[in-house]
């Protein structure tokens, strides 16, 4: 595998840095797109390590912002004029209620609206290659989220953290749908996944007691990362388009994974959100 250039969002740590390990063990170009750029040099320098064939770079990324998600893409398609592949990787599972810099609950923002954006402003970069790929990562949880409008921005008054977070990770598998319905019959495609319950750092919010008693039902990172790197590189997975895959648990979606007519709502409700970043 040479010449794949392939963008993962959330490199340095969890599930895509063990996606990035793979990715430059099979000779890929990998691009890490990370808020925090020393932990980003530290996933670098261990990447280098494995001596692919491939190139490993750093690019700032931080979800939080909408600024730096335009800043990052306008840089991607400087550089490399083409991408064959984006990973949108990062995630957050928050206890607390924060906002992002434009003010969106910070779960909602930054899994799924900075996502939605970055995906929008690379889509020329991806159109650019043989072929692309997008990669969205959702999760079973989506089942617990609704589309709640009037929780976009929500700053105060009682937190359901998990619906957010499941809210969050619904409307990242509705956009996939929405997109590859899009893309169907171009070189691009759009196909999403649950990981599994994954050991990383993503539980760090979570009450200790709560931990222990789901940290021996989690699985390593390396499970998921060799699903994201088939559905990333492998020919098996070059005309897959609008699927929804597990790398752990069954991918059964929820009646409102399914609901097209949610999907196109949601996904106009998105371009409207981000329109001043387009
Ligand atoms: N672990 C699970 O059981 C599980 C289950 C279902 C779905 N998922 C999904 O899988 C994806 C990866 O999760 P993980 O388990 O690997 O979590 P993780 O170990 O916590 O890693 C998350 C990554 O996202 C980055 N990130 C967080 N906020 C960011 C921001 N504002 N801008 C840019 N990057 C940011 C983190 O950077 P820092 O290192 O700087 O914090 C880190 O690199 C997420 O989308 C998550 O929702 C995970």
């Amino acid at each position: 595998m040479s010449n794949t250039r392939v963008l993962i969002t959330g490199a340095n740590t969890g599930i895509g840095f063990a996606t990035a390990k793979r990715l430059v063990k099979s000779g890929a170009d990998v691009i890490l797109a990370c808020r925090n750029l020393s932990k980003a040099a530290e996933a670098q320098a261990e990447l280098i390590k494995l001596g692919g064939a491939g190139t490993v770079d750093v690019i700032e990324l931080d979800l939080n912002s909408l600024a730096s998600v335009k800043a990052a893409a306008e840089l991607v398609k400087a550089r490399y004029g083409s991408l064959d592949v984006l990973i949108n990787n990062a995630g957050i599972f928050g206890e607390a209620l924060h906002q992002t810099e434009e003010g969106y609950e910070q779960q909602f923002g930054v899994n799924y609206v900075a996502p939605f954006l970055l995906t929008q402003l690379l889509l020329p970069a991806l159109q650019a290659a043989p072929a692309g790929r997008i990669i969205h990562l959702s999760s079973i949880m989506h089942w617990l989220g609704n589309i709640k409008p009037e929780l976009f921005r929500q700053s105060s008054g009682s937190y359901r953290a998990v619906a957010a977070y499941g809210q969050s990770k619904l409307a990242n598998l509705l956009f996939s749908h929405a997109l590859a319905r899009q893309l169907e019959g171009t070189t691009v495609t759009s196909n999403a996944l649950h990981p599994g319950g994954v050991n990383s750092d993503i539980y760090r919010d979570l009450p200790k007691i709560q931990y222990a008693i789901m940290r021996p039902f989690l699985i390593p990172t390396s499970r998921p990362a060799e699903l994201i790197e088939k559905m990333a590189l492998s020919d098996e997975w070059a005309q897959k388009n609008g699927q929804y895959v597990s790398a752990h648990m069954p991918n059964w979606q929820s009646a409102n994974a399914k609901n097209t007519q949610l999907a196109d709502q949601l996904y106009q409700q998105s371009l409207e959100m981000v329109k001043a970043y387009l």
